[in-house]
């Protein structure tokens, strides 16, 4: 990324709007936890390490202010934050995961004077930020190593660089092989009904200078059928303890088809997309989105008015679909209850 996905600059937040992309490429300012809290809700910041990065830089926002003289009033007015900021999306487990953080940072710390305490907000805000760009890097050395020279791999919807503190997850694979010097190619779907392939993933690549070839989602069995891929690669929005993986939707589509073509499909994500309370994927929970990003996603009409209309944000691959997950501790194979149990974060 040219500048951070998002970062905190004096004060108050700065983000890429992801809205706005391939056609501008524009930071905003959000001054005020509200502000944060909309640019989730509308995916001018998204994909989930980077929700989690809002969340936390959001939480610290929201108490900056604060005039509380206690740490139960201080204590107070976060919880109340970190509510109202959990409430902008559910799927994406990394949310929480950071919200919970800085909770915790906050009862560890209750002796300090409430300014320094503040202070020490931010600075784990910070640390989650530092950390994901670590084990972004390291997701991707992990995952160069099941791709060839010359593989062709497709990616569903942007789990790059916007997606993340800066060097993704899915595409941190794609990344790192590229600098090891193979030569990859990537098909990358579109991502209906909000683009997020075409829009962001393919400017990505191509920004990096990885040869990219975008398609209509509903090509990929084609393609794959036509012999020109040799391994899937997706990110996650949440993995539960059985490996069961909530990415967008139109994940499991890919991972049906990478199956029936005996094509190889991994999952890449840091253990902060990790939800081991949870058994198996039908506990999580699905993101509706509003009917208007299906029939007018880009201002014209593609649809009747008033027909009824159903989105899911996400969908849940179950684990018996999926070949391996990388994680920043390395490749988790079958069965997931063995291999993801150690990898807790
Ligand atoms: O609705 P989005 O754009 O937030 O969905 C993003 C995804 O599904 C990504 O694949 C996922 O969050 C992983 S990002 C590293």
């Amino acid at each position: 990324m040219p500048i951070p996905t998002i970062e905190w600059v004096d004060g108050r937040i700065h983000l890429i709007d992801q809205t706005l992309l391939p056609n501008e490429f524009k930071q905003i300012y959000c001054d005020d936890v509200e502000s944060v809290w909309e640019a989730i809700k509308s995916l001018r910041v998204r994909g989930a390490p980077a929700i989690g990065i809002a969340g936390a830089l959001g939480a610290v926002l929201g108490i900056w202010k604060s005039k509380a003289t206690n740490y139960p009033d201080f204590a107070a007015e976060l919880k109340k934050v970190t509510d109202y900021l959990a409430t902008s999306r559910p799927t994406a487990v990394n949310l929480f995961w950071a919200l919970t953080r800085i909770e915790q940072t906050a009862e560890k710390h209750k002796d300090l004077e409430i300014e320094q305490l503040k202070g020490v907000l931010l600075d784990e805000a910070q640390n989650i930020i530092e950390e994901d760009r670590a084990r972004c890097r390291a997701i991707g050395q992990h995952g160069l190593n099941l791709l060839r020279n010359g593989d062709t791999i497709l990616t569903h919807c942007n789990a790059g660089g916007l997606a993340t503190s800066d060097y993704g997850t899915a595409l941190a694979v794609m990344f790192s092989a590229h600098e090891s010097g193979k030569n990859i190619s990537v098909y990358a779907d579109e991502t209906r009904p909000l683009l997020q392939g075409a829009r962001l993933t393919a400017w990505e690549l191509m920004q990096a200078g990885i040869d990219v070839t975008l398609i209509c989602d509903n090509m990929a069995a084609q393609v794959m059928k036509e012999g020109k891929i040799q391994c899937a690669i997706v990110g996650a929005d949440r993995i539960a303890a059985n490996g069961d993986t909530a990415n967008k939707i139109g994940t499991y589509n890919v991972a049906i088809l990478a199956k029936v073509h005996d094509i190889p499909f991994y999952v890449a994500a840091p253990t902060s997309t990790l939800d081991l309370s949870l058994k198996t994927g039908d506990l999580i929970p699905i993101e509706q989105r509003a009917a208007e990003e299906v029939t007018e996603g880009f201002g014209s009409r593609t649809a009747p008015e008033g027909v009824k209309v159903y989105s899911p944000a996400f969908d849940v691959t179950p684990a018996h679909l999926i070949t391996a997950i990388i994680t920043e501790k390395g490749i988790a194979h079958p069965p997931y209850e063995e291999s993801l149990a150690s990898q807790g974060d």
